[in-house]
């Protein structure tokens, strides 16, 4: 049985005092449903505030990206050990990282190593971009993020990981998948392949997600399908659709 798993990616919103306000909206609504797995991913500032606020919730707490080198000059990065000292989990791979800040597959296999190295579980995303789904291309990207980005890694190591099936089209878009859609990419294109990596055992296991316009409305019909362990969620971390995102997971 594979614990649901919601996660709130801020992005780039939020102060301090602003993510504050909004984690004491939000916490309530969703501290005690410990069926599911639940992370806010903030801005990098507000972790460390955050990190102190969720304390013994229950709640986890994500960092949105990191660099997979220990230290040294990497100006305006941070290390999985720096993200260790407030996080439990980080987002990689995200769309917006590898359309605007030129990650590729090779990056993320990097950071995802270095996360699992530092104890971080790794929230890996992926998904193809409008033009490569009108191509039929969907299969052979998707195959190719996975094989690539958890490629030289032990079956044990895939196991901590958290994967996130994020179409491009659908991010920020109002233009979810449909949820059967979502499920075959999910079933036949990452399990099936990590299957092929790691074995059935791992496969089964691995929680994957799906993320892009996931909203209170949707969610229900995502986790109903059989391969869709939970979403990652970027327009609906506010207040009332984040707590209805989380219940749907839990029923
Ligand atoms: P969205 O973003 O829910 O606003 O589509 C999801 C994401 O980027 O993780």
């Amino acid at each position: 049985m594979r614990k649901p798993f919601v996660a709130g990616n801020w992005k780039m919103n939020k102060t301090v005092e602003q993510a504050k306000a909004l984690v004491a909206e939000i916490l309530p609504g969703i501290q005690s449903i410990d069926s599911v797995e639940r992370v806010f991913c903030p801005p990098a500032t507000s972790l460390p505030t955050l990190s102190e606020l969720l304390k013994d919730s229950g709640v986890g707490l994500g960092a949105q990206n990191m660099h997979w080198e220990a230290s040294g000059a990497y100006t305006g990065e941070l290390s999985a050990g720096m993200v260790k000292e407030f996080c439990q989990y980080v987002i990689l791979g995200h769309s917006e990282r590898r359309a605007y800040f030129a990650e590729t597959d090779g990056t993320v296999n990097k950071k995802t190593k270095a996360a699992l190295a530092a104890g971080l579980t790794p929230i890996v995303c992926v998904g193809e971009t409008l033009d490569e789904n009108k191509a039929n291309l969907t299969a052979e990207v998707i195959k190719r993020q996975i094989h690539q980005g958890l490629a030289e890694m032990s079956p044990e190591q895939a196991s901590k990981i958290v994967v996130a099936y994020e179409p491009v089209w659908a991010i920020g878009t109002g233009l979810a998948a449909t949820a059967p859609e979502a499920n075959t990419v999910i079933k036949s294109y990452i399990r099936d392949t990590m299957k092929e990596m790691f074995g059935a055992g791992v496969a089964e296991g691995v929680r994957i997600l799906y993320g892009g316009s996931v909203t209170a409305a949707n969610a229900a019909e995502f986790f109903s399908q059989p391969d869709i362990d939970g979403a990652l969620v970027g327009g609906a971390c506010s207040k009332p659709d984040f707590i209805q995102i989380v219940k749907a997971a839990a029923a």
